[in-house]
């Protein structure tokens, strides 16, 4: 016990994985550098793998320039919602430290928070205490929902969120499925999250998720780590390192009976140098 926490202290120390998100000066353009890591685990599925990376970055999550993103992707959502304040009930899925949620929660009845990481959830929550709003307002929650009755007390959304956190799910179909699960019929989903410029010319391989390899779902395993989108150092937590298709989103959204599906792009951003382009992608449960 005192060893894995000298071996965690160690690692935050070292700054494992500190990710920095910065505003270029020019354009609209964001700029994302993600800082190489002091050591690499590897042998962990990719939600274990994530856990352990944002229960160690959560205190320092809320760089400015990740905010700004939270703000882009809040702005998107709410021009593409009818949100009541009085009424709206929104869950922010993979909400981590509760950028976007505390920039939709005016919006708002209520909004829920879900993260897999306890150290990301409990800054979300410490935020909302010091804010001094009610938890049936707002709150978070540590869990890994499975889309099964009696999860989050049974609650329905009319609105689920998911901002820059589809590229660290292995399997988005499912994920899209159980999400859809806690919409209320007529409910909209709304996925935020990274293209592959054209550019960078991985339109091509970005079709290749509908065949079938052994142990990924993105049909990118096969291609370079050096040219993708996300650097090699974070690839442990991205599976999708070239970034999510058009293509790949709609055949999760369709697969989850979501109609009137959307998909635009709303912002560049840079990776190490490379162009990705930030998308907001809705689809609608139908009316029961
Ligand atoms: C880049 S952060 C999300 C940022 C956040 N949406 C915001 O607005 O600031 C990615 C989040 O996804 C969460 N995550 C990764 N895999 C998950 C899973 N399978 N279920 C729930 N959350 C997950 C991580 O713990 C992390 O908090």
């Amino acid at each position: 016990m005192l060893v894995s926490s000298l071996a965690v202290f160690a690692h935050h120390r070292l700054g494992l994985f500190r990710e920095f998100i910065y505003l270029a000066q020019m354009a609209d353009i964001i700029n994302l550098d993600i800082e190489k890591p002091a050591a690499v685990s590897t042998a962990k599925d990719f939600a274990s793998a994530n856990k352990e990376h944002f229960d160690k970055t959560a205190s320092h999550h809320e760089d400015k320039r990740w905010l700004e993103l939270a703000r882009r992707a809040a702005r998107a959502i709410t021009e593409r919602y009818k949100f009541d304040e009085d009424s709206t009930t929104v869950m922010d899925f993979a909400c981590n430290t509760g950028l976007l949620a505390r920039e939709l929660a005016p919006h708002t009845k209520s909004i829920v928070g879900v993260d897999i990481s306890q150290g990301a959830v409990d800054v979300f929550n410490e935020r909302v205490l010091n804010q001094g709003i009610p938890p049936e307002e707002m709150r978070a929650v540590c869990i890994e929902l499975k889309g099964v009755e009696g999860e989050l007390d049974g609650q329905k959304f009319d609105v689920i969120t998911c901002s820059v956190s589809y590229h660290h799910f292995e399997d988005i179909n499912s994920i899209t499925k159980m999400l859809s699960f806690f919409l209320k019929p007529g409910g909209t989903l709304f996925v935020v999250d990274i293209s592959p410029s054209e550019k960078e010319g991985h339109n091509e391989d970005s079709h290749q998720h509908h065949h079938h390899h052994d142990h990924h779902h993105d049909g990118h395993s096969h291609g370079s780590s050096s040219d993708a989108l996300f650097p090699e150092h974070v690839q442990h937590v991205v599976p999708h390192k070239h970034g999510l298709s058009r293509e790949m989103i709609q055949a999760a959204f369709d697969g989850a009976a979501l109609t009137s599906f959307t998909f635009e792009i709303i912002s560049t951003v840079m990776l190490h140098g490379k162009e990705g382009q930030l998308f907001v992608a809705t689809g609608t449960k139908s009316p029961a």
